[in-house]
């Protein structure tokens, strides 16, 4: 993958997400379309995985079939919003590793604050594929890809529903090597780092909080 960042060009993403955006989309549709997304972004982020062959037996005859070439893939949620793209993703690639960052943000220093960390053994053998619905101001996605990296990810992708100039700008500067692969690149970020037009916040429509 080369571009740093690409936006997925589909009628199915565009009209899902503009569902989503709608104010009054109930949680139950949200979660539904977030999910139905989530496969649609990860076959674009998967698309140039390396492939090789094996020989297997069709009941017909032998063959040398295509297969995916190294180790499993890692799928990294960022708590908590990320586990509704993690889910999707999940069923078109069930055999990925799994892991979880969970930072919140220091009220005072407002730097993002580790609170759980949990990947997969060798990191850096596996393309890693981080996900967040939403990256807005992009501390805490800046700050996740970093532990990935000191952790041993060395081919990591970051995969995010809406994304706002803001944020790609700082993980550009930051993680110039993790492409970012996204439905939609929206206008600006508001006074409290919300996405606009955005959807709000994605975590509390996923999981019906406030
Ligand atoms: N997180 C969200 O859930 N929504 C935003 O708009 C920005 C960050």
């Amino acid at each position: 993958m080369t571009d740093h960042l690409t936006v997925v060009d589909h009628p199915l993403v565009a009209h899902k997400l503009t569902v989503m955006r709608e104010k009054d989309t109930s949680t139950a549709s949200f979660r539904q379309l977030l999910r139905e997304i989530s496969l649609l972004l990860a076959y674009e982020i998967t698309r140039d995985l390396p492939v090789t062959t094996k020989r297997i037996e069709t009941p017909m005859c032998p063959m040398d079939a295509p297969t995916i070439e190294g180790k499993k893939l890692a799928l990294i949620s960022i708590l908590r919003a990320g586990n509704g793209l993690l889910d999707g993703i999940l069923e078109l690639i069930p055999a990925a590793r799994v892991g979880f960052v969970g930072l919140y943000r220091d009220e005072e220093t407002l730097e993002p604050v580790e609170y759980y960390f949990k990947v997969p053994t060798h990191l850096e053998d596996r393309l890693t594929i981080a996900v967040d619905p939403m990256l807005a101001t992009g501390n805490s996605s800046v700050a996740a890809v970093q532990k990935l990296k000191d952790a041993g990810a060395k081919d990591i992708r970051f995969l995010c529903l809406l994304a706002s100039p803001e944020g790609v700008q700082r993980m550009k500067e930051a993680h110039p090597d993790v492409p970012i692969v996204t439905a939609a690149l929206d206008s600006h970020l508001n006074e409290k780092g919300y996405i606009v037009p955005g959807l709000g916040d994605a975590g509390d429509r996923m999981f019906g909080t406030k």
